[in-house]
C-alpha cells in the first residue's frame, strides 16, 4: 500500500536518495522514495568507486558500512604518468596518515537498497510523469502515475535527489536560480572488465594520445577509462580497439603487465562541471547531481552528494526534534562552500591530465609546466593530496590561520 503522507518526500534512489532515507530512518523520521527507474537499472549504471574519509564514515553512521570494509580496498596513494615517467603520489604520508576507499557506487548503491528492503521502508520504483507541487507554500506534494493509477504523496519536505535530469531542479522558477556550467571538449570512454588490475594502486595517465585512468573494483576487477572526442560512439570501439589504444597511452610496463579480457560494460560520458544555487526553494531541497555535477578526474561526485545528504539530513533531524530551522535555513550555504572547492579541484585536475583540442602549443606548455612544478613541490604535492582525499568538513571554518 502506498501511503498519501509522508513526512519527506525523496524523489530519485540514487546513492543521495538511498542514503538520505537511510539517515532518516535511523532517527525516526518517515521518508518514501519515488524513483523512475527499475532498481536493476539503478544498478546498472556504473560510476565512480574512491570514497573520501567522510564518506566513509557516514556509510557507517547509516548502518551500511560493513560489506565495504569487508570488500573495499584501501588505497594510499596513486601514480600519475606524464612523459612515460610514473610518480606516485603518497596520499598517507602527504596528508597525515589518511587513505581513500576504492569500492564501487554500484556497490554502495546495492548496501543501500538491501538495508532499505530489511528495515520494510517503501522506495516506489518505475514511477511515471513524477511531479512536485506547492513546495512554496506549507503542504507540498509529489504525484505520479503507475500503469493507469495516479498517486499522490502528501509531505513537510520534498528532497530533490533526482540527478542532473531529474524534474525537480526543473521545477523551480527560473528567476529563482542561477546555474553555472562548463563542458569540456571530450568524453570518457569507460571499460568494466574481470582481469587482474594493471596495478595496485589507480594511474592517471597524462599521455600525447590523451588522458586515461586505469581503476579497479576488485583484485580481479578492472575500470579502465580512455579520453574520446566528444563526437566517438561507443559501437566504433570493440575491445580490442579499447585495449591497444590503453596500450598505447601506458608506460612501458604498465602496457607489459595490461591483462585484457571480454568487456562488462562499456559507456562513453561528457564531462561537465555544474552548480545549481541556491539548493533550497522553500519546502523544495536538492541534493546530489540533482544541484551539482563534477567532471569525474578525482571521483568527487558520490562524495559530494554524500556531504549534502549529511547536512539534509541533519537539518530535518534539528527540525523535526524542535529544535530549529537553522539547519533548513543554513543549508545550502553549507554545502555550497564545499561544493565549489570540490568543482574547483575536480576541474583543476581536469585541466591538468587531459589533452584539449584548443588550447594551442602555449596551453600545452603551461600544462607541462605546471605537472614539471607538481612533480618537484612538496606544497603542491600537499596541495594535491590533501584535496583528494577530501578536505575536513570544517575547512575555512577554524580561527587555525589567525
Ligand atoms: N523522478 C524520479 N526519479 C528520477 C527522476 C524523476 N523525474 N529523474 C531522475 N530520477 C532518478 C534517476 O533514475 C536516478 O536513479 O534519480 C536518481 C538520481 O541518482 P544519481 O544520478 O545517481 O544521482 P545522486 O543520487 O545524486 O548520486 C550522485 O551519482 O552521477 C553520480 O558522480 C555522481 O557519484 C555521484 C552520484
Ligand atoms: C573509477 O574507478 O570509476 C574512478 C576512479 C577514480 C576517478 C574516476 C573514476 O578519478
Amino acid at each position: 500500500m502506498i501511503p498519501t503522507r509522508t513526512q519527506v518526500a525523496i524523489v530519485g534512489a540514487g546513492p543521495a536518495g538511498l542514503l538520505l532515507g537511510q539517515l532518516l530512518h535511523r532517527a525516526g523520521i518517515d521518508a518514501v522514495i519515488i524513483e523512475r527507474q527499475s532498481a536493476d537499472y539503478v544498478l546498472g549504471r556504473i560510476r565512480a568507486g574512491v570514497l573520501e574519509q567522510v564518506t566513509m564514515d557516514l556509510l557507517d553512521e547509516a548502518g551500511v558500512g560493513q560489506r565495504m570494509h569487508q570488500e573495499g580496498l584501501l588505497h594510499a596513494g596513486f601514480d600519475m604518468l606524464f612523459k612515460g615517467q610514473r610518480h606516485r603520489l603518497d596520499l598517507h604520508a602527504l596528508t597525515g596518515g589518511q587513505q581513500v576507499m576504492v569500492y564501487g557506487q554500484t556497490e554502495v548503491t546495492r548496501d543501500l537498497m538491501d538495508a532499505r528492503r530489511q528495515a520494510g521502508l517503501l522506495t516506489v520504483y518505475e514511477a511515471q510523469d513524477v511531479s512536485i507541487h506547492d513546495f512554496d507554500g506549507p503542504a507540498p506534494r509529489v504525484s505520479w502515475r503507475q500503469g493507469d493509477q495516479t498517486h499522490e504523496l502528501r509531505c513537510d519536505f520534498i528532497a530533490g535527489c533526482d540527478g542532473f535530469h531529474g524534474v525537480c531542479r526543473a521545477s523551480v522558477p527560473e528567476g529563482a536560480i542561477t546555474q553555472y556550467e562548463k563542458v569540456y571538449p571530450f568524453g570518457w570512454l569507460g571499460m568494466l572488465a574481470d582481469t587482474r588490475p594493471v596495478h595496485h594502486e589507480l594511474i592517471y595517465v597524462n599521455s600525447p594520445r590523451g588522458f586515461a585512468l586505469c581503476s579497479q573494483r576488485s583484485h580481479t576487477r578492472s575500470r579502465y577509462y580512455l579520453q574520446v572526442p566528444l563526437s566517438d560512439r561507443v559501437e566504433q570501439w570493440s575491445d580490442q580497439a579499447f585495449w591497444d589504444e590503453l596500450r598505447l597511452r601506458l608506460d612501458p610496463q604498465a602496457a607489459g603487465e595490461l591483462q585484457t579480457g571480454a568487456s562488462l560494460e562499456k559507456s562513453i560520458a561528457p564531462l561537465r562541471s555544474f552548480v545549481a544555487e541556491p539548493m533550497r526553494f522553500g519546502r523544495l531541497l536538492l541534493a546530489g547531481d540533482a544541484a551539482h555535477i563534477v567532471p569525474p578526474t578525482g571521483a568527487k561526485g558520490l562524495n559530494l552528494a554524500a556531504t549534502d545528504v549529511k547536512y539534509l539530513a541533519q537539518a530535518f533531524i534539528e527540525h523535526y526534534q524542535g529544535a530549529s530551522s537553522a539547519g533548513i535555513d543554513h543549508y545550502s550555504d553549507r554545502c555550497l562552500r564545499r561544493i565549489w572547492r570540490a568543482e574547483r579541484f575536480s576541474w583543476w585536475f581536469t585541466s591538468l591530465m587531459h589533452r584539449f583540442p584548443d588550447n594551442g602549443e602555449i596551453g600545452q606548455k603551461l600544462q607541462e609546466a605546471e605537472l614539471d612544478y607538481l612533480f618537484h613541490s612538496q606544497a603542491a604535492l600537499h596541495s594535491v593530496a590533501e584535496n583528494y582525499v577530501g578536505l575536513p568538513l570544517n575547512f575555512g571554518e577554524s580561527a587555525a590561520l589567525g
